[in-house]
């Protein structure tokens, strides 16, 4: 997906050693390049956690914010010979200032996604590497870690469908659509990682994404007691995905 489109004013750009950042100064104005370095949270002891996936995603509290800082690596066979190295094709095609642009066009449209904070990518000739800063909401857990506690009411089987379809509906093909990238809130789901992904027209990706996040779903519960995922939580998903989000046409007279 290409970032082209209008960015607000609170959005800005920044040069920095080597490379550049992006950032949304209504929300982090007293941004600086150290925010991107795990050490420096370490070292002012305000590192809260992290989560191990691709690489580590380290949890910040700082002065009453909570962040999520993410440095971009490669997955697959890949990751042995360039691990965090992509190939450097210009600034707009960096991960990090793509998924960001991304994520902020779907925070603006009020989906629900985390705020992103803040971007930035380092050139080193021919590749570069990348981070990325969002919000930390305040959730249960992911969708693959609340299944490891218990079993999900309908009703949050049927949110979660509903939430995968408002994305759908705007063209959002998520690349990684699997149960790490679900999270779960008291009250709401959020979708996250939006590294790759790109808007399209309506298509059998909708479909591909949705097999996705089945097939991850039986790999996270494959070793956890049957009520955790069985043939009536993916078919009351689908409901919540299939329910129509047009608006509804008024009763008859
Ligand atoms: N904005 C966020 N708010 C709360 N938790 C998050 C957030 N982003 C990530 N996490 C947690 O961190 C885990 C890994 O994050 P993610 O960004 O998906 O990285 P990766 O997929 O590269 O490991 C997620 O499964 C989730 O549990
Ligand atoms: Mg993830």
């Amino acid at each position: 997906m290409n970032g082209r489109w209008a960015l607000g004013p609170e959005v800005k750009h920044g040069a920095l050693a080597g490379g550049a950042m992006l950032y949304d100064a209504s929300r982090v104005s007293n941004l600086s390049p150290n925010w991107f370095d795990p050490k420096y949270w370490e070292a002012r002891g305000e590192l809260d956690g992290a989560a191990r996936g691709r690489g580590t995603t380290h949890f910040v509290r700082s002065a009453g914010k909570d962040y999520v800082l993410r440095h971009y690596r490669r997955g697959g066979l890949i990751a042995r010979v360039s691990g965090d190295r992509y190939v450097w094709q210009g600034e707009q095609s960096t991960r990090p200032f793509e998924e960001w642009q991304l994520t902020y066009r779907l925070h603006r449209a009020g989906l629900p996604v985390p705020a992103p904070l803040a971007a930035r990518y380092r050139h080193h000739g021919l590749t570069y590497t990348g981070d990325i800063i969002t919000e930390r909401v305040a959730v249960v857990g992911s969708l693959s870690e609340c299944l490891r506690t218990g079993a999900l009411s309908v009703l949050t089987w049927i949110a979660i469908g509903r939430c995968i379809r408002r994305f759908h509906d705007l063209g959002v093909c998520h690349a990684d659509l699997n149960a790490h990238n679900v999270l779960l809130s008291e009250e709401a789901v959020y979708l996250i990682d939006f590294d790759r992904c790109e808007l399209r027209r309506p298509g059998l990706w909708c479909d591909t994404n949705l097999v996705r996040l089945r097939r991850s779903l039986e790999k996270v519960t494959w070793a956890l007691p049957p009520e955790r995922f069985g043939e009536a939580d993916w078919y009351a998903l689908l409901d919540g995905y299939r329910e129509s989000s047009a608006p509804r046409a008024p009763p008859a007279p």
